[in-house]
């Protein structure tokens, strides 16, 4: 892969974030090949080798809810098999097993393909034992003592589940996606990303390119979706109250399509359903930003904490049938996170209650956020020794087993 390498960087306290990056060329070549001296100074080529030895090291993680297999099946297609794959199903297991049917379909297809894949079901009880072994017990649910449904919670359950991989990077490719081209794509690009940041402390975000509507009889390549047009405005909004100059420097603050390093992962704090992704930068801003809610460490200092936007080539393209309400219901969360951080400016606050309250008024079903705590306590051998009772033990040993 050939990509720009960002022209302008927005810093707040340990907390870089680094410009829309451009692909040039999906495909640049190996090492072996000869490069203009100078060129990786506006551009920076991936050769293949590096990209596998960052993907090796790479878990993906399939969130999924009822979802038609035919459609997953090509999202896994799209994952390299050098990758960690793990999906976490939240679907029906009444009346119909349809998790029982997925299991089964993508253990096939592990099989034809040799590759490590984990299938897990979010409310399978060995998940709750495994958190409570965590002793991270937040994401249970209260009456029932499962994790609770979202999609936050599920990639949270992942990131618990990967700690124990020995990986050191994890993304997210959500499973209605109809391009599995685009898949393989964006996970390019999460190796892309990690390939050029200077911290260990890293995330990366899909910007895409356009989403495809068909409107009348022609298609439509839009490039911005209501909520995340919103979020970016408000996130930037927030970060020039605090520099003192504009910016439109954020444009993914709703992509679902996202990776981090582990040691970031493990030390950020989430939140629950859709607004995980817009509270990624709230929390970044209030861990890391020097903006007087936590002390920064030395290490943060040195290390910074960086953001790498790349806009991919492929159109994305997932699956719309599922209804419009839950757009305000993104929309909402990621409002209430903003709003809800002792971080956000009084003015920004009073604009962002005045949409809150139209949207509770318009929507009185909408639900409320929760947050949960960072993963940096969790008490891993209490959850090694609990996995080693499950069917999942062998394929955990064998990711930790591989050179990494
Ligand atoms: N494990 C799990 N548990 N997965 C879930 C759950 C759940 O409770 N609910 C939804 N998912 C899965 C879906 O099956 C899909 O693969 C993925 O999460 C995203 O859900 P969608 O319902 O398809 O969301 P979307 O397409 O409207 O929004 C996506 O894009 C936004 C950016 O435009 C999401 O990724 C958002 O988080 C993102 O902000
Ligand atoms: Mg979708």
């Amino acid at each position: 892969m050939r990509i720009e390498i960002p022209n302008e960087t927005e810093r707040l306290g340990a907390v870089l974030i680094n410009s829309v990056q451009k692909v040039y060329e999906l495909d640049s070549g190996s090492s072996a090949d000869p490069e203009t001296p100078g060129n990786g100074y506006l551009i920076q080529r991936m050769p293949y080798e590096a990209e596998y030895e960052i993907e090796k090291s790479m878990a993906i993680v399939v969130p999924m809810r009822n979802e038609r297999i035919k459609l997953v099946e090509g999202v896994l297609a799209g994952i390299p098999n050098q990758c960690l794959t793990l999906i976490v199903s939240n679907s029906d297991r009444s009346p119909v097993d349809r998790f029982a049917i997925e299991r089964d379909a993508f253990n096939r297809f592990a099989r034809f393909t040799q590759k490590q894949v984990l299938v897990v079901h979010q409310k399978d009880p060995n998940m709750a034992a495994l958190c409570q072994a965590a002793g991270y017990t937040d994401i249970l649910d209260e009456v029932e003592g499962r994790v609770k449904n979202g999609k936050a919670e599920g990639m949270i359950l992942a990131k618990l589940l990967v700690s124990l991989s020995g990986c050191r990077y994890i993304g997210f490719i959500d499973a209605d996606n109809y391009f599995p081209g685009s898949v393989h794509e964006y996970i390019r690009e999460y190796a892309a990303g990690f390939y050029m940041s200077n911290s260990c402390y890293s995330m990366v975000r899909i910007h895409w390119h356009s989403k495809p509507k068909i409107i009348g009889d022609a298609l439509f390549f839009a490039k911005w979706g209501r909520t995340s047009k919103q979020t970016n405005h408000f996130l930037n909004s927030l970060i020039t109250a605090y520099t003192g100059y504009e910016t439109e420097i954020i444009k993914t603050g709703n992509a679902g399509e996202h990776a981090m390093t582990m040691n970031l992962a493990m030390n950020l704090n989430y939140s629950s359903g859709y607004s995980i992704e817009p509270y990624h930068y709230i929390n970044m801003f209030e861990r890391y930003g020097g903006l007087g809610i936590t002390t920064l460490s030395e290490e943060m200092i040195e290390k910074h904490v960086e953001v790498m936007q790349i806009e991919s080539r492929n159109p994305h393209l997932h699956d719309f049938g599922k209804g419009d309400e839950h757009i305000e219901q993104m929309t909402y969360g990621a409002f209430q996170v903003i709003s809800q951080s002792p971080i956000c400016p009084a003015e920004i606050k009073e604009k962002l209650s005045g949409e809150i309250g139209e949207l509770e008024r318009e929507y009185p079903q909408i639900s409320p956020i929760s947050y949960y705590p960072s993963l940096a306590d969790i008490d891993k051998d209490a959850m090694m020794e609990a996995i080693e009772k499950l069917p999942y033990a062998p394929i955990i040993a064998k990711c930790r087993e591989r050179k990494r």
